[in-house]
C-alpha cells in the first residue's frame, strides 16, 4: 500500500485523482440534467419521475454516498494541487516561464470551483433537503418552481444562472488539464475527444442555465 500513498502524494497522483473524479462527476451531472429536463413535461410528469426515483431509495442512497466520496476527493485533491501551485510559484527558484499562465488557470479553477461548491451546498440544503425531509404530500414540481427556494425566487434563479455559467468555465479548464494528465493532448483522437468534451462543458451547463432562465424569468413573462 506504500506505493499507493506515494502515488497519491505525487503531483501526477493528485492530478489523476482530480481528473478521474471530475470525469465521474460529469457523468452524474449528465444524468441529473436528463432528469431535470422532465420539468418541461409539466407537473404530472416531473412528480411521477421523482416518485419513481423514490421507489428505489436504497439504491439512490448508495449512489449519493458514492457521489459524495467522489466530490470530496475532487475537492481535496483540488485544494492540495492549488497549494502546491502556490508554493511552486512563490519559490524563488522557480524560473519556469509557463508558471504565470498556469497559476492564472489554477486560480480561475479555485474560484469557479469554490462557487460551484457553494452552489452545491445551497442546492442540497434547499431543494434536496425539502425533497427528502419536508416534502410530505405536496408537489415536487411546486418546490422547484416555488418562490421559497425555487426558481420563483429571482435571487435563487439568478444564482443558478451565474453558478451554471461558472460551472461551464470550470469544466472547460478542467477538461483541458485532464487531457494533459491522461496524455490525450498528443493523441490522434485529440480533435474528436475535444469535441465530445464540449457536451460536458458547454451543452450540459447551457441546459441547466436554460432551465433556470426559463422557469425563473422567461415562462412568467410570456
Ligand atoms: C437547473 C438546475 C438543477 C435543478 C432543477 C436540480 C434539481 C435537483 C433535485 C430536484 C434534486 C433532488 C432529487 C431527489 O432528492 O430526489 C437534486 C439533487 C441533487 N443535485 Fe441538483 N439540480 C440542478 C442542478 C445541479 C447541479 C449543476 C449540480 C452539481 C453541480 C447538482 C447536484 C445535485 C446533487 C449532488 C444532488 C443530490 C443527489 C441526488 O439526489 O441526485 N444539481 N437536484
Amino acid at each position: 500500500m506504500n506505493w499507493l500513498t506515494t502515488f497519491m502524494n505525487s503531483s501526477i497522483g493528485k492530478k489523476f485523482t482530480m481528473g478521474t473524479s471530475g470525469l465521474l462527476l460529469c457523468l452524474f451531472i449528465a444524468q441529473h440534467l436528463v432528469g431535470n429536463m422532465m420539468l418541461f413535461g409539466g407537473e404530472a410528469l416531473f412528480n411521477s419521475y421523482v416518485a419513481t426515483l423514490s421507489a428505489f431509495k436504497p439504491l439512490v442512497r448508495i449512489i449519493e454516498v458514492i457521489i459524495s466520496i467522489i466530490f470530496l476527493s475532487h475537492i481535496i485533491s483540488g485544494i492540495r494541487l492549488t497549494l502546491d501551485n502556490k508554493r511552486a510559484n512563490s519559490s524563488s527558484y522557480n524560473v519556469n516561464t509557463g508558471s504565470e499562465t498556469s497559476s492564472f488557470s489554477s486560480r480561475t479553477m479555485a474560484i469557479t470551483g469554490s462557487v460551484v461548491f457553494i452552489f452545491v451546498i445551497m442546492h442540497l440544503s434547499t431543494i434536496w433537503y425539502r425533497f427528502q425531509l419536508v416534502h410530505g404530500s405536496g408537489s415536487y414540481y411546486d418546490i422547484i418552481l416555488g418562490d421559497a427556494v425555487g426558481f420563483g425566487n429571482p435571487i435563487y434563479a439568478a444564482f443558478y444562472v451565474v453558478a451554471m455559467i461558472l460551472m461551464g468555465v470550470h469544466l472547460k479548464h478542467g477538461f483541458q488539464s485532464a487531457f494533459q494528465t491522461f496524455g490525450v493532448s498528443d493523441s490522434r483522437y485529440k480533435g474528436l475527444i475535444e469535441k465530445m468534451s464540449m457536451i460536458f462543458w458547454l451543452v450540459i451547463p447551457a441546459g441547466f442555465t436554460w432551465i433556470a432562465l426559463w422557469f425563473g424569468f422567461i415562462a412568467e413573462a410570456i
